[in-house]
């Protein structure tokens, strides 16, 4: 990758020059090309040559890191896990490979992935005293609203594993986090029941136990069946990571200040909780519910294309992929294997889905502005027939996501290009004014 300074006696060949109109000046900057993707203009002089920001709300034409995780090419679809494609990932591995993956950059021995695997598994019981903790909380509240606050307050409990500065610590944490979520997440649920909290047993792997947690009580046992746990599984390497998404890039952000790792993946946590982002599954399912029958399609779409209002189709466009999500093809995949093995012949929900993406994929409002599925729409139909209650779909997504947000910081804070972040602004405040006292203002 070429990184040569800018304005300096000739330009690097590969190079963009702006010229600004209204003084003539002309700047040149190196263009960088990853191994994948786009070429991205390296404007990190920008304002000591210019004395000018660049100015990009939503960060639509910003990179904000170099990454070796996760590549997508949105026009054509494709998204690449340490360079397997996620189709791949998903027919062939298992979600604690490809944590291993992601965390480490190479798919595992035989040998490493036991030794990984049996390490985690090793982790998954919490601190007994977040028992009381999640104990605090009100039991109507949201199980994301008792995540952010419990995944904040891990730094009170593993203090061991915070300071940043040491490679070990780091993994320690990331261990801790990636094996301790699915049992703060189904803590979550069982305290919204009422219902005793479950621990983890290891003679599970990691889906098996996510559902024994959630649907286990000391009364009874839940058998495990394999079909859901494998389903789950699939679904937990659907959304193990994806690039600099809202959450990710807040993690990064939160932890470029030197933040410890639990704080940092709490932050994730609330960024995910959004509906334009994680918190789409749990209102794609709301919708569907609302929508009711194919009938009521139409009123809904044309809704969803009124410039007036705040409607959108959940579950559908997504800031990078102008083409089919190819994780929403292989849920769609999933759905209909689940319903298959668990033999449910008709899915209202699913047909009505069904219904809705054909409808939106012919109107030319969808087509011209190359809105598609996205990961959310069909996730949610899986975890209805799993037996996953609507409040934990985002959690489930947070579960999944852990492992992403982890390796991101890891290579964040391992990055020796790595800067607080702060952006800076336009400003269109006031200008500097002069202060009228109280009893002067009218
Ligand atoms: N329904 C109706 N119109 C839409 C939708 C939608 N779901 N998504 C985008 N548009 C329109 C939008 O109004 C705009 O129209 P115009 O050009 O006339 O102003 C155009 O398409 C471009 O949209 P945008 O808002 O500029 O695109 P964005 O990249 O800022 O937003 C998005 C991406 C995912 C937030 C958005 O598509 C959306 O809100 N989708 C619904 C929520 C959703 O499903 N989110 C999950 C995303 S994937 C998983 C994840 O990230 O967690």
């Amino acid at each position: 990758m070429s990184s040569d300074p800018i304005g300096n006696g000739t330009p690097p060949e590969d190079s963009v020059t702006i010229v600004n109109n209204a003084s003539g000046r002309q700047v040149t900057f190196p263009v960088l090309q990853g191994t994948c993707g786009p070429k991205v203009i390296d404007v990190r002089k920008l304002y000591g040559a210019t004395d000018m920001f660049t100015y990009d709300p939503g960060f639509t034409a910003t990179g904000s890191c170099e990454s070796r995780i996760t590549f997508i090419d949105g026009e054509a679809g494709i998204l690449l896990h340490r360079g397997y494609a996620i189709e791949e990932l998903a027919a062939h591995s298992d979600f604690m490979e490809v944590c291993y993956l992601l965390l480490y950059g190479e798919l595992p021995t035989i040998e490493e992935k036991d030794r990984f695997t049996h390490s985690i598994t090793h982790h998954t019981m919490v601190h007994e005293q977040l028992h009381k903790f999640i104990d605090g909380f009100r039991r109507d509240a949201h199980p994301m609203a008792i995540m952010c606050g419990v995944v904040g307050a891990l730094s009170a409990f593993y203090h061991d594993s915070t300071d940043i500065g040491d490679p070990y610590q780091r993994m320690v944490a990331s261990y801790r986090m990636i094996a301790k979520m699915p049992t703060i997440a189904a803590w979550a649920f069982k305290y919204s029941l009422g219902q005793p909290f479950m621990y983890p047993r290891n003679n599970l792997n990691y889906a098996e136990n996510f559902l024994h947690m959630m649907f286990a009580t000391p009364a009874e046992d839940y058998e495990v069946s394999p079909v859901i746990a494998k389903a789950l599984d699939r679904i937990l390497i659907l959304h193990a990571d994806h690039e600099q998404n809202a959450s990710t890039s807040t993690v990064r952000l939160a932890g470029s200040s030197g933040a410890n790792p639990f704080a940092c993946i709490a932050a994730g946590i609330a960024s995910l909780w959004g509906p334009a982002h994680g918190g789409a599954n749990e209102a794609v399912l709301n919708m569907l519910n609302e929508i009711g029958s194919p009938n009521r399609i139409g009123e809904f779409i044309d809704k969803a294309k009124d410039a007036d209002h705040p409607f959108r189709l959940m579950g559908f466009g997504h800031r990078v992929y102008k083409n089919f999500d190819p994780r929403a093809r292989l849920m769609r995949e999933s759905c209909y294997e689940v319903l298959r093995e668990l033999g449910i012949e008709h899915e209202p929900l699913l047909e009505l889905a069904l219904e809705l993406e054909r409808i939106a994929l012919e109107d030319s409002y969808f087509v011209d502005r190359r809105l598609y599925p996205n990961v959310d729409f069909y996730s949610g139909i899986i975890f209805k027939a799993i037996g996953i209650p609507v409040s934990m779909f985002t959690v489930l997504f947070a579960v999944a996501r852990t492992v992403g947000w982890v390796a991101q910081w890891n290579e964040m804070v391992e990055d020796p290009n790595q800067k607080i972040g702060r952006p800076r602004q336009l400003y269109t405040g006031y200008a500097q004014r002069g202060f009228v006292p109280l009893a002067e203002r009218g």
